[in-house]
Formats: C-alpha cells, sequence, structure tokens
C-alpha cells in the first residue's frame, strides 16, 4: 500500500472534480464496490484473489468484500466490511479491525457490509444521484443491480445525467485521474517493468529446440510469481505469432521458427509490466526472418522517438504505419504512394492491431470503464478500420501516461486471403507474393513507455535486447 496521504489526496481530488458536475445538494454519492472472492469450483477454494483495480487506486484495502461511500455533497466518507468472527480467526487467524483498516487509508466512519444497503436505499428515497462505474466481476454487477435497482445490462451501460446507468461523470473524472501516474504509481510500474526484464531474459535464455513450449512458460511465470503478484495476463508465448493472442503452449520448440514471447509481470503493489520479444527458435535468423524483423524494429524505435507531451497516439501509430509500408514497399510485398497506402488502411492488413493501450494498475489500464472514454478525447472519433480501429490509446499525450509501444507485422493467410477475394487493397498489395509467406507466422516487439514533460523513457531499468544483433547475440551467450 502507498502512503495513508496518498488516498486521502486521491479522493479529495475526486470530490473536487465530481463538485464541478453538478450544484452543491445535487451531488449526490459514489457507491464503490470492492471484489470478493471468486470460486473456482467450491467456496472455499477461489481463484487467486485479486482486487478490483479503481478499489485499490482510492481505498488502498487489499482484502475481498469491501464496500465505501464518499458522500460529495457533505464529504462523508464510509468504509463498509465485516469484522472477523472467532470462526473466521480459526482459519485465516487474527485481523485488524474493519475501523483500523479504513483509518489506514484516512477514513474514520466504518460499519458492517450489510449497512450500505440502508444508505444506498435511503439516497435513493431522497431522490438522489448514485454514481458508480460499472463493473468488472459478476459479482459487483449483482450487487450493484441489486443496490440501485438497475438491470444487469443497464449497471454496465455509462451515460451522463440521473437514470438507470453507470456514471459517465464518474468514469471520466476517475480516469482523468488514472492516466496521469503518479511518482510512486511510476516507480511501481519500473518496479514491474524490473520484474518483466528478469521474466524475459529467462524466457529468451529457455529457448531451446525439443522441448515443448509450456516449460519456458513454467521458467517465466516463477520469476514473477515468486517476486511479485503474478502474471499481468495469461502468458503469450507461441511458434504461431500470427495468432495475435495464443494461450496455447502445447508445441514442441522446432528450429527456425520465431517465437513470440508477449508477457508481463504485475508487482505487490499491483502495478504492471507488457513487453514482447519475438526471438529465432535456431538462435539465429534467417535472412527472411530478419528482413521482417528489422523493419517492426524500426517501428518501434520510430514510435517512441515521437513520443512526447502534445502529439497524439492517434498520429503516433500513423505515423509507424507508414515506416511499416515503407519497410514492407522495400520487400516488394506492396507499392504505391505511402501516405494514401496509409489513409486506405493497407497496414492493417499486415498489423491488425493498434501501436498500444494505457498500462497502470491494469495491464490495458482502465479498459474496463470504457475502451472509447479511456483512449480517445472528446474531439477524436474511433475509426473503423481494421488496425487503427483496434488503437486502444489515441489521445493527445500528456507528462505521466504510460502506454505501450507494441507494432507488428503477421502473415495471416485467411486475412490474406480473404481480402484478395474481396479485392481489397488490390492496387497496393502484391498477393502474389505474400504467398511465400504463409508459414512466416508473427513479429511483435513491445517495450513500455513513460511520458516525460520533455519526451518520453522507457519504463524498467533496461530494455529488453531487441535489435536482430543484440537478440542473436543474447542467445548464443
Ligand atoms: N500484451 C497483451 C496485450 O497488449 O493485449
Ligand atoms: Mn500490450
Amino acid at each position: 500500500m502507498f502512503d495513508k496521504s496518498t488516498y486521502v489526496a486521491r479522493r479529495r481530488t475526486l470530490c473536487e472534480k465530481m463538485a464541478k458536475t453538478a450544484p452543491e445538494g445535487k451531488r449526490g454519492i459514489a457507491l464503490f464496490i470492492g471484489n470478493v472472492e471468486a470460486p473456482a469450483q467450491y467456496k472455499d477454494n477461489c481463484y487467486k484473489w485479486r482486487q478490483d483495480s479503481s478499489w485499490l487506486y482510492y481505498f488502498g484495502l487489499d482484502d475481498p468484500r469491501y464496500a465505501a461511500v464518499i458522500d460529495f455533497d457533505s464529504g462523508e466518507q464510509t468504509i463498509f466490511a465485516d469484522d472477523v468472527e472467532i470462526g473466521d480467526i480459526i482459519w485465516m487467524g487474527p485481523q485488524p479491525t474493519v475501523q483500523s483498516k479504513a483509518e489506514s487509508v484516512g477514513i474514520y466512519s466504518s460499519a458492517p457490509y450489510k449497512a450500505v444497503d440502508a444508505v444506498v436505499a435511503k439516497a435513493i428515497s431522497q431522490g438522489r444521484r448514485i454514481h458508480f462505474l460499472p463493473p468488472s466481476r459478476y459479482y459487483n454487477t449483482i450487487k450493484l443491480s441489486m443496490l440501485t435497482r438497475c438491470t444487469y445490462d443497464e449497471v454496465n451501460i455509462v451515460a451522463e445525467g440521473d437514470g438507470h446507468h453507470a456514471s459517465e461523470e464518474l468514469v471520466k473524472a476517475v480516469i482523468s485521474m488514472r492516466l496521469v501516474k503518479e511518482q510512486c504509481e511510476i516507480d511501481a510500474i519500473d518496479d514491474a517493468c524490473a520484474l518483466g526484464y528478469e521474466m524475459h531474459s529467462i524466457g529468451r535464455d529457455s529457448i531451446v529446440p525439443g522441448i515443448i513450449e509450456q516449460e519456458i512458460v513454467g521458467k517465466m511465470e516463477a520469476v514473477t510469481i515468486s517476486k511479485g503478484w503474478g502474471v499481468s495476463f495469461p502468458t503469450i508465448l507461441t511458434q504461431h505469432g500470427e495468432t495475435l493472442h495464443n494461450h496455447l503452449h502445447d508445441k514442441i520448440i522446432e528450429p527456425g521458427k520465431l517465437m513470440v514471447i508477449d508477457a508481463g509481470a504485475e508487482n505487490n503493489l499491483h502495478y504492471a509490466s507488457d513487453f514482447t520479444r519475438t526471438y529465432p527458435t535456431s538462435g539465429k535468423f534467417t535472412q527472411k526472418q530478419r528482413d521482417v524483423y528489422q523493419i517492426v524494429c524500426d517501428c518501434n524505435n520510430h514510435a517512441f522517438s515521437l513520443v512526447k507531451p502534445g502529439i497524439s497516439y492517434r498520429d503516433v501509430h500513423l505515423a509507424t504505419a507508414k515506416r511499416m509500408l515503407e519497410g514492407l514497399s522495400a520487400l516488394g510485398l506492396v507499392h504505391g504512394d505511402l501516405d494514401e497506402m496509409v489513409a486506405q488502411g493497407i497496414a492493417g492488413l499486415f498489423q491488425p492491431h493498434g501501436l498500444g493501450h494505457n498500462m497502470g494498475m491494469d495491464v490495458h489500464d482502465m479498459e474496463d470503464l470504457g475502451e472509447n472514454l479511456v483512449g480517445y478525447d472528446p474531439d477524436q472519433k474511433r475509426s473503423d478500420q481494421l488496425g487503427l480501429g483496434s488503437l486502444r490509446m489515441a489521445r493527445k499525450l500528456v507528462p505521466g501516461n504510460v502506454i505501450t509501444d507494441e507494432p507488428g507485422i503477421y502473415f495471416i493467410p485467411a486475412l490474406i486471403e480473404t481480402w484478395k477475394s474481396e479485392g481489397k487493397g488490390k492496387d497496393f498489395v502484391n498477393f502474389s507474393r505474400l504467398e511465400s509467406y504463409y508459414d512466416f507466422g508473427g513479429i511483435r516487439l513491445e517495450d513500455d513507455v513513460l511520458v516525460t514533460p520533455n519526451g518520453a523513457r522507457r519504463t524498467g531499468p533496461k530494455r529488453l535486447p531487441i535489435t536482430p544483433d543484440e537478440v542473436e547475440a543474447a542467445m548464443a551467450k
């Protein structure tokens, strides 16, 4: 947990932001529901405990079955949870009281968990606004639905003003705060990236033809389980990198392939890292692999060189797409005017995803609150083009943003065949030459980046080897 003053200051800022959304007396209350334990098979055998991230941000308490109410009119703040009884102590040992935990984050009023029901019911009977965030867990959907008298669907709708839905005003206030990382958060992200670096180094050093992919996953995850909370998302480790999120690890490593490893650590403060590297399974790239790899590497570096306050990440994505098309032109896979190809979305055939996303406590930070509200400024509209349309962070960058820089080139036979049969990109794409890449796989190279007042820096103590020469040298050791 961070210092008590961090949580007190965050809630104060939240109250100040919400005060601007309505006149005094009309501001209502915010209802926050922390996560509960989620049974895997039966009630006492649960999935690994993970608290809700917005709850952690404002209340810090990393325990199940907590709720809180902030009254935006009176300023009152109350934590709702149950003290342990003797039956719990037998299994869990003695625990601090809820009141003492509430005080540890600067809240001096606490009540049993069930008492939140009456507080919300009273506010509803008084015609007061109940602000809440859209839930990411099903229990919270049910709990919020019960408390607020919205349907399950309605609690997941985010809209402004009074009514049966989650509060867009609250969502926007939370996003505006969590998008700009404080120094204590940047330190935590650097720490998670140090763990991520170690995970990836072990992963790279373990690549040997003949073993099963799963063995490497186990070695990588051992690092983050022994030194942090665990993985920040299910590890992607595959010789079929053209399948973007391939979570199967059952293949025997074959020589001559490309292996995509996209994996991250979550540290004990619950901040994420998210790195991707692509390795030649034999330790050396073929010339064909090296040529495509170099384009992706150039794109990663080009994107990083452009990151600074004031530029939109949408523009960085587009500039990177142009660089990618330039490289693919040199290989004879596309041809034509580069700006025209960017405008027509031709890069989406090779990179059908965005350049990056926000990262913080969640690896895709706050996407539970709504991808567009998190990643798009009010004057930006999401594209419907393949690739650009999947860009999850398009906003104009400000210092304190933490984003991923993850260009990739993939040869997806089914997608190429679809474009070919539909005549899509026919003026630009060399479909016949592409056929010799159908068994190539994919390449993605991802770093995590902090926007600084004057530009950017990569998070973590060291950058993983990334140029083809660096990768081959590291694998030779
Ligand atoms: N690294 C996984 C993702 O960005 O979706
Ligand atoms: Mn990522």
